[in-house]
């Protein structure tokens, strides 16, 4: 196994080349491909899947890896897991620019629950998907990444409002609209051109006249990140800071473990997206990604329960790391700390889906990897979050795990994570995958 400065070095590297869910999928999919997986569309048919390694991307932004060690009709259990593409953030509107002031702005929609007040003063790029196409050509699809600073959200001097350390709130609508430029017109630019131009569909290199229009932009999905790439902080680097620790840490973690594991088993990863605003969606957690690969491997239903119910999902998701300054915020007796290895997640009301028998296979897992871990429950009188964990348990009827790396400030545009726990993480993962079907199945009580 990779040693654990290496590790960091590819978390960093897979962090900073996946702004939004689309890049991530893209990102998975390299890294799968470098392990020899190969691709399969849903709109193909697969036939009989030989042993091998496979994945499949849905919507470019939900993604599943298998490896199959024994033909699919074999009815021997999976090592699955599961973790979420997107993160909080701004969304590009559809018709997002005005000029005002002498500057153009661009229009945004918050996505998901971010915290707000971080994303002012930042160097922010944008980037996401776009559909186009040249003359009367099929319609294309490429992603886009503008790499550089090109928005800032500028806060308003405290000079302009005394009360902003006391009293400041935030007006979405209002607020937060980036500048993207300056004009001397008074209306602004046209932003599908501003996208033709950065994708460089204007020249094509083709000199036919049917080649030779500018493509056209039809559509995009775009949002707002932070420039400014992960970093390594503390005296003695104890910390990470970057975007999107939740959840593409546990996406890295669960695309190398499934990679990497050896001897590879029967394993399967979902990476899904729209974790952030309910799941339900075609590519979410409530949709049927899952369902439809799963009925595609094992078509005979009898099988494909057989299957789901020798099996284990370990549900992958940060989670609260106790911050110094708001312990107050935690049970006293669950105070997971940053460093101190992956978190299992319990809550009474199945927010999150694990029970005992599901937390004792992954303390396993951690115990055999030589990983530390914590556990997590939320106060009573604090709402609990939920994740993909209890979705695809109630959909699939798997046993399930939620667990996760402890983190400070979830869900703002620059996070902070313990620099050994990732790597706790992986480890125990990858042990995980690489386990027998005895040591990843629950018992049962004698009735
Ligand atoms: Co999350």
């Amino acid at each position: 196994m990779q040693q654990h400065s290496q590790y960091l070095d590819e978390l960093f590297a897979f962090i900073n080349a996946s702004p939004t869910a689309f890049h991530a999928a893209a990102a998975g999919a390299a890294l799968l491909r470098d392990h020899g997986f190969q691709r399969l569309h849903e709109a193909d048919a697969w036939g009989d899947l030989d042993p091998g390694a496979y994945f499949v991307v849905r919507n470019d932004a939900s993604l599943i890896a298998f490896t199959l060690a024994d033909g699919p009709g074999s009815g021997q259990p999976l090592r699955m897991a599961g973790a979420h593409t997107d993160s909080p953030g701004l969304k590009v509107k559809p018709n997002p620019l005005q000029a005002r002031q002498g500057c153009v702005q661009l229009g945004v929609e918050v996505y998901g629950g971010p915290l707000l007040a971080p994303w002012f003063d930042r160097d922010l790029s944008i980037a996401g998907r776009v559909s186009w196409r040249r003359g009367q050509g099929l319609l294309q699809c490429s992603l886009i990444d503008f790499k550089r600073p090109v928005a800032v959200i500028p806060s308003l001097a405290i000079h302009l409002d005394r009360e902003a350390n006391s009293k400041r709130s935030i007006d979405k609508q209002i607020d937060l609209v980036p500048l993207l430029m300056q004009t001397p017109e008074s209306s602004p630019p046209d932003f599908k051109t501003i996208l033709q131009r950065q994708l460089g569909l204007q020249h094509p290199a083709a000199v036919d006249a049917e080649d030779a229009e500018d493509a056209e932009i039809l559509d995009f999905d775009l949002f707002l990140y932070d420039a400014q790439p992960l970093a390594l902080v503390g005296l003695n680097e104890e910390f990470i800071t970057g975007a999107r620790l939740d959840n593409l840490l546990s996406c890295h973690a669960l695309l190398q473990g499934l990679a990497s594991a050896k001897p590879r088993r029967n394993g399967l990863i979902v990476l899904n997206d729209h974790e952030e605003v309910g799941s339900v969606s075609t590519a979410g957690a409530q949709g049927t990604f899952l369902n439809d690969v799963l009925q595609r491997l094992f078509p005979e239903a009898g099988v494909r329960q057989q299957v789901v119910a020798g099996s284990l999902f370990v549900s992958v998701d940060n989670a609260h790391a106790v911050h110094p300054n708001f312990a107050g915020k935690h049970d006293p007796e669950h105070l997971p700390q940053l460093n101190r290895g992956p978190v299992i997640k319990m809550n009474a009301n199945q927010r999150y889906a694990t029970n005992a028998l599901t937390a004792s296979l992954f303390r396993q897992f951690c115990q055999k990897a030589g990983s530390p871990c914590q556990q997590f429950v939320m106060r009573n009188d604090l709402a609990c979050g939920s994740t993909i964990g209890p979705l695809t348990a109630a959909e699939i009827g798997v046993p399930t795990v939620d667990v996760g790396v402890p983190q400070l400030a979830m869900h703002s545009i620059r996070e902070t994570a313990g620099s050994a726990d990732g790597w706790h993480l992986l480890r125990a993962l990858t042990t995980f995958f690489s386990e027998t079907d005895e040591a990843i199945r629950c018992p049962q009580a004698a009735l």
